[in-house]
């Protein structure tokens, strides 16, 4: 079958690799009908996540078609629409039972590195390095999904393709950082960054009942997007300075839940890009934490910050004392979205959520080098680039 693999630091190519097989009871074969670039994948290009080998299936956002199934499935037949989480959890582990999927302890196979480093392992994760336990990505005709029983999500009738699709990643990722961020009715809440994940955390804490909602980017279109989309207010960071604005809308005591949607190749105008750029480079640290210090400068006392940008290793000047003397409550996860997706499917065929507008470029797998060259120049204002391999 075809895939898009990855081949190297900013490398890319479509392949004949092959065809997936069950391998175990509870597995199914998918054949993918539509997949996504997630902010993710991006440091995976920049070669800031360790144990990717030249070769590998990336792509982790995806729904699709089940074809075949393992003997212990129960719950699925070949012919069900399904989208999947992105995240494996295998449904019977401590982690799985307390909802938190995104610490499964069954899930990832090679949970060596990250031990190591991080004391603890994340689940398995779908095209995102041997770190995250060597699954193949579904930038791909097919892909095989493990406890299919529990990480895939019957699509229902009336709900399109690239709404469910959003399902997978984005929209689940979004909704943790707003609940886990303990947004309440009433709140002020900020969101620093505008691809998918942020403005779809920006509208699950207007869903969750935040008053305002205050979305921070720098390209224009996003920044268009989130007011059209979203319903919040924004800020340019390249023409304000972010943690006065964000004040002077707070009438003075800041945002009551911060939600940080960047990650670690954050940038700013200022010093900090090149001092964490520098740095970074020289591994003298993994990750730009530009967007996490100002959310902790930012937030109103006794508030609460959420990282749902994906960070791998360790920072400098983390901004200890504010958060200890502000009394702030600090908070990050990868996204448990078995706990969300059903939720979410009910809020999209209500109407209350239509994530589908993230698309803003639909293409074929064999154009999948260019996808990502686009999604990650931010060329043609594209915020998901979206591969169809069978249309
Ligand atoms: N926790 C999870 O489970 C999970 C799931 C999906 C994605 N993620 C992570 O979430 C982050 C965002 O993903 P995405 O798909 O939206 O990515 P994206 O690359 O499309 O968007 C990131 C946005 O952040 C903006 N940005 C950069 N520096 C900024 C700053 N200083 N202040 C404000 N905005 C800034 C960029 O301009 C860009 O629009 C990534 O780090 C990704 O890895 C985490
Ligand atoms: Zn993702
Ligand atoms: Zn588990």
């Amino acid at each position: 079958m075809k895939a898009l693999c990855w081949q190297g630091v900013n490398e890319l190519s479509v392949e004949q690799v092959p065809d997936p097989a069950i391998l175990n009871a509870q597995d199914a074969i998918v054949k993918v009908t539509a997949s996504t670039t997630c902010g993710s994948d991006l440091h995976l290009l920049g070669g800031y996540i360790p144990a990717m080998r030249a070769g590998d299936v990336i792509g982790h956002e995806f729904i699709g078609e089940i074809v075949d199934v393992g003997p212990e499935v129960s719950r699925h037949r070949p012919g069900d629409r399904v989208v999947v989480c992105s995240i494996i959890g295998c449904g019977r582990c401590w982690a799985c039972r307390h909802d938190e999927w995104s610490l499964c302890e069954n899930s990832n196979p090679k949970p060596g590195v990250t031990d190591l480093m991080w004391g603890g392992t994340t689940a398995g994760i779908f095209g995102y390095s041997h770190a995250m336990g060597g699954f193949r990505g579904s930038h791909a005709e097919y892909i095989r999904v493990p406890f299919v029983d529990y990480n895939a999500f019957t699509v229902p009738e009336g709900v399109s393709d690239l709404d469910a699709l959003f399902a997978s990643d984005a929209a689940p990722t979004g909704w943790m950082g707003a609940e886990l961020g303990g947004v309440r009715p009433g709140d002020v809440v900020a969101v620093w960054g505008c691809g998918g994940v942020g403005q779809m955390a920006a509208r699950a804490a207007l869903l969750l009942g935040a008053e305002r909602v205050i979305a921070i980017d720098r390209y224009p279109e996003r920044l268009a997007m989130a007011a059209r989309h979203v319903g919040c207010e924004v800020i340019d960071y390249t023409s304000t300075d972010v943690t006065a604005e964000l004040r002077e809308r707070t009438g003075g005591r800041g945002p009551d839940v911060c939600v940080e949607a960047v990650g670690m190749e954050a940038d700013s105008t200022g010093i900090q890009r090149v001092y964490d750029g520098i740095k970074q480079q020289l591994r003298l640290e993994q990750d730009r934490p530009i967007a996490v210090r100002e959310a902790i400068h930012a937030c109103r006392k006794g508030g609460s910050v959420f990282v749902l940008g994906v960070f791998a290793g360790f920072v400098d000047k983390f901004p200890l004392g504010a958060l200890m003397n502000k009394g702030l409550t600090l908070r990050g996860a990868q996204q448990h979205g078995q706990r969300y997706i059903p939720k979410l499917l009910d809020l999209i065929a209500k109407g209350d959520l239509k994530p589908s507008y993230l698309a803003t470029h639909t293409m074929t797998l064999d154009e999948g080098p260019k996808g990502y060259d686009m999604f990650k120049h931010k060329k043609d204002g594209c915020v998901r680039a979206v591969f169809r391999p069978w249309a």
